[in-house]
């Protein structure tokens, strides 16, 4: 089946689609994306999205060719030309074209492309049962900004697959910070904590933190690695991933190796809050 995205100006078959062999993006590494699913066929978070985007363009000097609302009526139409029953998006932007000393581009020149994509869910087994994580001393290249940046990530696959772990957690002098693709979360004595400096602030994160204030309290700080030691719960929040349980970080089992009780009033609060949050 024919997939359409959006590049140049133009909706096209992503077949047809392509972007210079000298872009920065590429032999440089120097772009950024952003990532957004459907619930229900509607856009989710779309607004939170597209600020983020605006701000990581913001932060490398990147010029969006689109205004959010412009950004926001492509997205409408790839998702009825797609036709996916659920749908993701991912937008990209780059300097473009390489130029000067080849480390430079023409900020009126930029690589703009949406690409559209069935929206794949994880397995209803993951969150009954919760996933595995393992640690690993790292930290993302300037973390506020979603860049392409994850070379660190794709390197470390092997790690993970062999040690069966659902995804890595990034930790550095002492600290937790997040996983490779999601934003970290502990529960001790019912009361919710997360890190809040040197992350991508997650718009998933963001909407939990939200609804959880008023129930359970939420600690937005520095937290230490030894706390997953004496913490009750675990979970990892994301676009993709919803509230995702964990209940194993390296050897170490969380809280007696089941979903908890906190986590699972979280994932029906999500539930909740996603229906009456789409418009
Ligand atoms: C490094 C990193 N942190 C956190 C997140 C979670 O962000 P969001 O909830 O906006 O998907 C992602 C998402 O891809 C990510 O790549």
């Amino acid at each position: 089946m024919a997939s359409y995205c959006y590049i140049n100006g133009k909706i096209t078959d992503s077949k047809n689609a392509g972007i210079a062999i000298n872009d920065i993006g590429v032999l440089r590494g120097y772009g950024i994306f952003d990532y957004l699913r459907t619930y229900d066929k509607k856009p989710f978070l779309l607004n939170e999205h597209v600020e983020r985007f605006q701000n990581s363009a913001k932060l490398l000097k990147l010029r969006i060719p689109l205004s959010k609302a412009e950004i926001k009526k492509i997205v409408d139409k790839l998702l009825k030309k797609n036709g996916f029953k659920e749908a993701s998006f991912r937008l990209v932007l780059t300097g473009g074209p390489i130029v000067g000393n080849g480390l430079e581009y023409v900020e009126s020149n930029p690589t703009f492309y949406i690409i559209a994509d069935k929206f794949e869910e994880l397995p209803k087994s993951y969150f009954e049962k919760g996933v595995k994580l393992i640690t690993l001393e790292h930290q993302r290249i300037f973390p506020e900004i979603k860049s392409t940046n994850y070379i660190t990530a794709v390197k470390t696959q092997e790690i993970r697959k062999k040690e069966k772990a659902f995804e890595i957690l990034y930790t550095k002098n002492g600290n937790v910070l997040e996983t490779t693709t999601a934003n970290f979360f502990l529960v001790k004595n019912n009361k919710v904590i997360t890190p809040k400096k040197n992350i991508l602030m997650g718009t998933t994160r963001n909407f939990v933190v939200k609804f959880t204030k008023e129930k359970f309290g939420v600690e937005e700080r520095e937290v230490k690695a030894k706390e997953i030691d004496t913490c009750d719960e675990a979970f990892i929040t994301a676009t993709n991933k919803d509230v995702l349980p964990v209940i194993r970080i390296d050897e170490k089992i969380i809280g007696n190796g089941k979903v908890g009780k906190v986590t699972k009033e979280l994932i029906k609060m999500y539930n909740q809050e996603v229906k009456k949050n789409l418009i």
